[in-house]
């Protein structure tokens, strides 16, 4: 019946009539309402919206890291071929893989001593004069055999009669006894190579509290690790001395420096910082000086320190690259370089 009476054309002026009234109060919440529903919907665009805690945020410039790419190389997270994988691009843009490759014209292997010596030490052996009397009285007496790790293993041997290098670049020398061992093992295969030591010869952080009957009290902030090195090598004798030079620097400004002033090397042992980041830069940084057909070796393969980091940079290395791992007791060597990669 009331709805009837809706659609009866004679009662629409009434309705209006009883309506009339409101009108100004409905038309007043009309507008506000609508007014405020605007302002809504403008703000919420233009604030940014966070993401759900299980959304994964890909910011466009790192997007290629995380993308599954054809391109890409795949290495477990551990080097052991275990664990999760993640995918790395091949080539630049990313830091990560972007190393020169392009050195020097190479210094001729009988000149790269001089070359040095002029460069670093104003033209004089560092052994000369050495040690005075003040540095003497702080040292500990030179070692026959220095501690280290790993240092007189069968690798030395075999690669140094493998490759027969005229200069061997160590990274990580501390109190010689690597490169003692080099230089001894070369002399018995009546080989003269350059041995170049680099070496910050700071040790690492608080490094001190396992060697102290090996390494001297630190003085005035110096750890003396570099004289007691030279102290050791010119114990083991003037043809040590001869072939053994220290160059004291970061790993990666000296293999820079090498690699500008073309000092290439045909054997290159990976021994100083283990955790990842350290030990990636030095074998990307190393590789540009190893000269084609040399070989690159290093320590730890298999201890599980700094978070096996150094077996994860050189298994991750060896996939870009396109090398072979030859595990060699508890060291790694990768397949020599080839002919065409860099100069
Ligand atoms: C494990 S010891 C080397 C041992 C040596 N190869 C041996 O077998 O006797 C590591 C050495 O690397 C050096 N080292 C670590 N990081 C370095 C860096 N970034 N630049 C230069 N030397 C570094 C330390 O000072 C330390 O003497």
């Amino acid at each position: 019946e009331g709805a009837c009476m809706i659609m009866r054309p004679r009662g629409l002026p009434a309705a209006a009539a009883r309506l009339r009234p409101h009108l100004p109060r409905v038309t007043a919440f009309l507008i506000v309402f609508s007014v405020g529903y605007s302002l809504g919907i403008v703000s919420s665009s233009a604030r940014p919206s966070t993401p759900k805690p299980s959304q994964t945020v890909i910011r466009p410039h790192a997007a290629h890291l995380t993308a599954a790419s054809s391109a890409g190389v795949t290495a477990s997270s551990n080097g052991t071929g275990a664990g999760a994988s993640a995918s790395y691009p091949r080539s630049p843009p990313h830091d990560l893989f972007r190393f020169g490759d392009k050195c020097g014209e190479p210094v001729p292997a009988e000149d790269v001593v001089k070359t040095l010596l002029d460069k670093l030490f104003d033209g004089e052996s560092p052994y000369a004069s050495f040690p005075p009397a003040h540095t003497a009285a702080l040292l500990h007496p030179a070692a026959a055999r220095p501690r280290g790790w790993g240092s007189t293993g069968a690798v030395f041997a075999d690669l140094i009669e493998e490759v027969r290098p005229d200069v061997i670049v160590e990274l990580g020398a501390f109190l010689g006894a690597s490169a003692l061992h080099m230089a001894a093992v070369a002399r018995n295969l009546s080989l003269s190579p350059a041995i170049l030591c680099v070496d910050d010869f700071r040790g690492w952080p608080a490094f001190r509290g396992r060697f102290r009957r090996d390494v001297p009290q630190q003085r005035h902030g110096d750890a003396l690790l570099l004289p007691q090195f030279m102290a050791n090598v010119l114990a083991a004798g003037p043809e040590a001395a001869a072939a053994v030079l220290p160059l004291p620097f970061s790993t990666a400004s000296t293999l820079g420096a090498l690699c500008r002033w073309g000092v290439y090397a045909d054997l290159i042992e990976v021994d100083a910082g283990h955790d990842f980041h350290s030990a990636w830069a030095d074998i990307n940084l190393a590789w540009a000086v190893l000269r084609p057909g040399g070989v690159m070796f290093g320590h730890d393969y298999f201890t599980a320190a700094d978070d096996r980091g150094v077996r994860r940079a050189v298994t991750l290395f060896a996939r870009v690259k396109g090398l072979t791992v030859r595990p060699h007791g508890q060291h790694w060597i990768l397949s020599p370089k080839p002919r065409g990669d860099g100069r």
